[in-house]
């Protein structure tokens, strides 16, 4: 691999959240897996680094998907019609039993990884199933491909069927051992991955908690998506005023354990303060949100509030891993909450969208998602010729035409200043 080389194009990335910065034909500088600069000319000291020329093609930074199921992708597309609970009972839950022989976990995960490959996706962080030799050759197969994703063994010891269920021992003990496994791949990392709470008990709680403390991972798990799983969790769990109060007891909600909490398309503003306050990344799933008739995340505001967004496919709630489709659902369904719920907060826009799919949720990975000096050089290269028009487009334009009309397949990628393809 070399070390420091450049590639040159039409560079567009989102420094600030709801600004285009433009650079028609730059050279983006990688020097050990992190950008250098932006130069419009290379200066003295690169003259003679190498230097891949896309033309007139577009270079943004890789996208982020901030929450998506590799154990759901056999069923994308499929088996909508449900609300959440009814959905995963009949869905994800038969599909992911299935995770327990190898040999369809390494079949299902082949075909996931190579989807992901070929997205504008570099980085994701990712629900695995509750099977660990499963979730380790996940993390392997992501790892050979050099995408420098967070993965998660589930965990789930109530409410859920014999068949897809561990004992709290059982489920603390596994974790244990994936946890110290995982410590052997050179760019996949393990996130702790409680399903939700009504899949969790108590003690399963606390003591991935403790494995928190222990080992200093970070943690992901899904927050007020849907209406009936937060009555179901006030239910479960009659000491909390909050559904964020049932990870935050377990100290599993922010703070000193970085965490990704899919949805909070319901969150009041006790649960809003808490996620401020601890920094929760928040992932928004805008398709599965539709698919599954949660309903509209108040992203406009939890950007508005200072609250940290980045946006998620979550497949198989959501159908497709393209997070351009993220990020026009994500505008379009704003719209509607403009129109029909809060007429007070105007939608999304298109430089917004851009900056949760990159430096909002690139944030979870350190400096992530930008070109600034110092992030890392996560690129994707796009070829937008094959989207003929006879206007002549500004590159913003061309920006915004891509991420709505293209099949969200880059002819290039690099992660970690890594050239995948
Ligand atoms: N809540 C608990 N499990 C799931 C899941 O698999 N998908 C979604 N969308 N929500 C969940
Ligand atoms: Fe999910």
């Amino acid at each position: 691999m070399q070390t420091t080389f450049a590639i040159k194009g039409n560079l567009v990335h989102t420094p600030q959240c709801g600004k285009l910065e433009l650079h028609p034909q730059a050279y983006l500088v990688c020097e050990n897996g992190t950008v250098a600069g932006i130069f419009e000319t290379l200066p003295e000291g690169y003259q003679s680094i190498p230097v891949e020329d896309y033309g007139d093609k577009l270079i943004l930074p890789g996208l982020v998907d901030l929450h998506v199921h590799a154990g759901q992708y056999a069923y994308r597309g499929l088996g909508m019609d449900m609300e959440l609970l009814d959905w995963l009972e009949q869905n994800a839950f038969p599909e992911e039993s299935r995770f327990a022989e190898e040999a369809y976990a390494e079949a299902a995960y082949r075909i996931f990884v190579d989807g992901l490959l070929h997205t504008t996706t570099t980085r994701a962080s990712i629900f695995a199933t509750l099977h660990r030799p499963a979730t380790l050759k996940l993390m392997e197969m992501l790892d050979k491909a050099g995408l420098p994703c967070y993965v998660g063994k589930v965990n789930m010891d109530r409410n859920s069927p014999d068949y897809l269920r561990e004992t709290t021992g059982e489920s603390l003990a596994e974790t244990r051992r994936w946890l110290e496994k995982s410590g052997e791949f050179t760019c996949v990392r393990p996130i702790l991955t409680p399903r939700f709470t009504p899949s969790c008990t108590d003690a399963l709680m606390n003591g991935l908690g403790q494995l928190h403390r222990e080992f200093g991972t970070p943690m992901q798990s899904h927050l007020s998506e849907n209406l009936s799983e937060i009555a179901w969790v006030q239910e479960l769990c009659p000491g909390t005023r909050f559904y964020a109060e049932s990870y935050a007891r377990a100290g599993l909600f922010g703070g000193d354990c970085p965490t990704i909490m899919a949805h909070c398309v319901w969150s009041g503003e006790e649960e809003r303060a808490l996620m401020k306050e601890k920094g929760v990344f928040i992932a928004h799933c805008p398709q599965s949100n539709m698919n599954v008739s949660s309903g509209i995340a108040p992203i406009k505001q939890y950007l508005r509030e200072g609250q940290k967004v980045g946006l998620g496919s979550d497949v198989a709630g959501g159908a497709h891993l393209s997070i351009f489709r993220a990020m026009t659902d994500a505008i379009q369904c704003s719209k509607l909450r403009w129109r029909l719920v809060d007429q007070e907060t105007p939608a999304l826009t298109m430089p917004e969208a851009l900056y949760m799919a990159t430096k909002g949720g690139g944030a979870f990975f350190g400096k992530v998602g930008s070109f600034e000096p110092g992030y890392k050089f996560d690129a994707v290269v796009l070829d937008d010729s094959n989207l003929p028009t006879t206007r002549s487009c500004t590159l913003a334009e061309r920006v915004e035409r891509t991420v709505y009309l293209s099949d969200g397949r880059p002819c290039a990628k690099y992660a970690a200043g890594r050239k995948l393809f």
